[in-house]
């Protein structure tokens, strides 16, 4: 098993890139299986996420493929399976994504139950109600869920809840239907405007999207072509709060500022200083932290993404901090991770209160899933001494080369096997 080993104390200075959005990647590279043709995906990062989904397409017969550093060459052209059983998909949330791939080309699907981080119950009533809508049938039965349509026809479909999975599988289902459909109260989030974007450079007629109303003509038939992936919204802010935590002074490249206002507008109150530039941010670390109170919202309200990175920050701050998760039933599993670093933080269902200023200490933890895994690393570089983080899968699963950035911007992070020398003897 491997654990990161970090001596806390280290401000990180300097400049960090930015990589592709992992969330936005993962539905890019199903949508490209709408079409019987070659895309070529830019900007894809290597996580485990993306190369899960080259596994599986692999294994449905197209070709998926790294042609060059975050270039993924997809062949959707000899696809020849509708079944995505739960060895292939049970690891990655986004695999539910085939639902609405398979089904807008093939007119069926049979995939197992998706997987993905575990944050409490995580449904999926809503891409079912849209793939009905359309016109489709669907039975969740033996563990696979079975939708099949004779057609798909447009149609008006409501959204009781926001959801960013349902607002794709819906444009990727419909995006070849009959008619228009028409998605009201859909997600905003920056990566359903990039699968917009991706679709419509393939020949889809979609409008809206980035807006609560999405309106998808359908057409005939999506051609191949090139498209490159958004930076990542989330990695960026990691990036930004690890500079913050640290009292660092971080400039962050490749990105689009807009898609960070929540975030930026959130450390500012707290006393850290932003300045935007046209594709990168400066970020300025302060010791005097002022506590705040965050609300996890969809887009463009504070990302349940960065929830855990934002309350470890808070530990730093000053006074109470109120942090209230609106989008996840339970994702403060990692509370308690924090709390054998020293943290006082107390969680009530969907609310978790943080008596900030103390100091972190050191400790080994693991990480419980893939965000709570950024925010620990946090936690490490600023705490008093060493932390060890097991569980590294899950941080591997969405953050590109992650210790060899904060490495680069002065962290002191090691990846080690369980049992190798540990770091605090080497320092000594
Ligand atoms: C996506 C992101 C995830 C992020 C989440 C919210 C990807 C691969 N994952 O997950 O990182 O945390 O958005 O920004 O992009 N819901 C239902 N019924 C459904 C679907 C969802 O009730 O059929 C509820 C969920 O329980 C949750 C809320 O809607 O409370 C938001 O879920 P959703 O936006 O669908 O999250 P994901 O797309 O799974």
């Amino acid at each position: 098993m491997e654990k990161y080993v970090i001596l806390g104390g280290a401000k990180l200075e300097g400049e960090v890139e930015i990589s592709g959005a992992k969330n936005s990647a993962v539905a890019l590279i199903v949508a490209a299986l709408l079409v019987e043709d070659v895309c070529i995906i830019e900007n894809v990062p290597a996580v485990s996420d993306t190369y899960v989904l080259i596994d599986i397409i692999n294994q449905l017969g197209g070709k998926a493929e790294f042609v060059d550093k975050g270039v993924l060459r997809i062949d959707g052209s000899s696809l020849n399976c509708c079944e995505a059983p739960y060895e292939m998909v049970s690891k990655i949330r986004a695999s539910s994504y085939l639902m609405g791939a398979l089904l807008g080309r093939f007119k069926q699907a049979r995939v197992a139950m998706p997987g993905g981080c575990d944050f409490g119950v995580r449904p999926i009533d809503l891409h079912l109600k849209g793939f009905a809508a359309l016109g489709a049938e669907c039975n969740v039965e033996y563990g696979l869920v079975d939708i099949k349509a004779e057609a798909l026809r447009g149609a008006g479909i409501y959204m009781d809840q926001v959801s960013v999975g349902a607002t794709i599988n819906i444009m990727l289902a419909s995006a070849m239907a009959e008619g228009q459909t028409v998605i009201e109260n859909a997600a905003k989030e920056p990566h359903i405007v990039d699968v917009a974007n991706f679709l419509n450079s393939m020949g889809a007629n979609i409008k809206g999207a980035g807006t609560d109303v999405i309106k998808i003509k359908g057409v005939e038939k999506l051609h191949g072509g090139m498209y490159t992936v958004i930076p990542d919204q989330i990695e960026a802010g990691t990036f930004m709060i690890a500079a913050a935590a640290t009292q660092g002074d971080v400039l962050i490249k490749n990105i689009i500022p807009k898609h960070l206002d929540s975030i930026s507008a959130k450390l500012e109150e707290m006393g850290v200083e932003i300045e935007e530039y046209d594709d990168s941010i400066r970020v300025r670390g302060t010791s005097e932290l002022r506590k705040a109170n965050v609300k996890t919202m969809p887009h463009p309200g504070f990302p349940t993404d960065l929830q855990p990175q934002m309350l470890t920050l808070l530990t730093a701050a000053k006074g109470t901090s109120i942090v209230t998760e609106n989008v996840w039933d339970n994702r403060f599993k990692y509370v308690e991770e924090l709390r054998r670093m020293g943290a006082t933080v107390s969680v009530d269902g969907r609310t978790a209160v943080v008596e900030g200023g103390g100091r972190l200490s050191g400790s080994p933890v693991s990480s419980t899933d893939l965000r709570a895994g950024a925010a620990l690393v946090i936690a490490g570089l600023m705490a008093d001494g060493v932390t060890e983080i097991y569980n590294l899968k899950y941080i591997d699963r969405g953050y590109e080369s992650f210790e060899q950035k904060l490495r680069a911007l002065g962290a002191q992070i090691t990846r080690r096997k369980d049992g190798e020398k540990s770091y605090a003897v080497t320092i000594a």
